[in-house]
């Protein structure tokens, strides 16, 4: 008999004939998340879960899945589980991290790119039919090239950010909670404090974790010390970033720009007031949204899955 296992949202063809030629698998195949009850209630007799990051996988939830052998993430991140509570029950827990590396670091620089240089403003000026004369002074924007880039987290995504900014010339400065002198010496980074790092900067792009101590890492305080014509992009999380405090600096020009593949709250409303400011970019966290990385992303995930299921160690195992 197949193990059976819980699906959570659709997954690409070759994924999902990998899954189910292993797996009894249930899905919830809708476009939104499941219900987190609809989770619970399909839960009791199954001993895999494949989720994504819309997925609150806590305690309670856990309890309600006595047979539960693995925890499977569709994501490198994993801040939406208690893995605590999943390692207290002996359940495995995977993500997959790598395969993501290079497109999320592409999106990062083309959300630098797109905040420097003003190309949502751009574009939204020629459709509103504003687009009359070539201006002298029409719509300037920042310089990238030779700019200095503070990197906030010298993970994988991190250094592949450093990669690219070495073909604008830009000065790359890097915090993180270790340093790193290997990186350092391979691609020319600069170790600095949190706070010189945004004193510094022209753009900051964060690429850590969000754990109990990145929540808020960018608040009134921070955005405080960031020059008036800087720049801050997050593919990150959005809770490391205190919204209202970001609001308020880029309304009063505190700091000139930001670039969000992520938010707080996740999905941003319409009406949000950070989406009335016309130097605010947003998009819905896609920076690993190829055709390529997210099937990748979901065969990692099954194959964390069936490892799991068969009560082997996984092949990516979280941490
Ligand atoms: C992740 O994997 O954690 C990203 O946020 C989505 O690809």
């Amino acid at each position: 008999m197949k193990p059976k296992v819980y699906v959570t949202r659709h997954l690409p063809e070759e994924a999902w004939r990998e899954l189910t030629a292993v797996c009894d698998a249930a899905i919830w195949d809708e476009e939104f998340p499941p219900p987190y009850e609809e989770v619970v209630a399909n839960i009791a007799d199954k001993t895999g879960l494949l989720c994504l990051l819309t997925d609150q996988i806590d305690a309670r939830l856990l309890e309600a899945a006595p047979q539960l052998k693995v925890i499977s993430q569709v994501a490198v991140g994993y801040d939406n589980i208690d893995v605590a509570a999943a390692a207290a029950r002996g359940i495995r827990v995977g993500n997959t991290p790598g395969v993501l590396t290079e497109a999320t670091a592409d999106f990062a620089f083309a959300l630098l790119l797109a905040a420097a240089r003003r190309v949502g403003e751009g574009v939204d000026y020629v459709r509103d039919g504003r687009w009359q004369t070539w201006g002298l002074t029409l719509l300037l924007g920042q310089d990238v090239h030779g700019a200095t880039l503070g990197i906030v987290g010298l993970g994988r995504i991190g250094q592949a950010v450093a990669r690219r900014a070495r073909g604008f010339d830009m000065r790359v400065l890097y915090h993180s909670a270790t340093r790193r002198p290997e990186v350092e010496q391979a691609l020319g980074v600069e170790y600095a404090s949190l706070d010189d790092l945004l004193r510094q900067a022209d753009f900051v792009s964060l690429h850590v974790n969000l754990t109990a101590a990145t929540r808020g890492l960018i608040g009134a305080r921070e955005l405080g010390l960031m020059q008036e014509t800087a720049v801050l992009i997050n593919t990150a999380r959005g809770p490391v970033v205190d919204t209202a405090a970001l609001y308020a600096a880029l309304q009063s020009g505190q700091i000139a720009a930001a670039a969000l593949d992520v938010t707080d709250p996740e999905p941003l409303p319409a009406h949000h007031p950070l989406l009335a400011l016309p130097n605010v970019l947003v998009v819905p966290h896609i920076a690993s949204a190829t055709v390529s990385t997210r099937t990748q992303m979901a065969l990692m995930a099954v194959r964390n899955l069936i490892a799991g299921v068969r009560g082997e160690p996984l092949p990516f195992p979280v941490g």
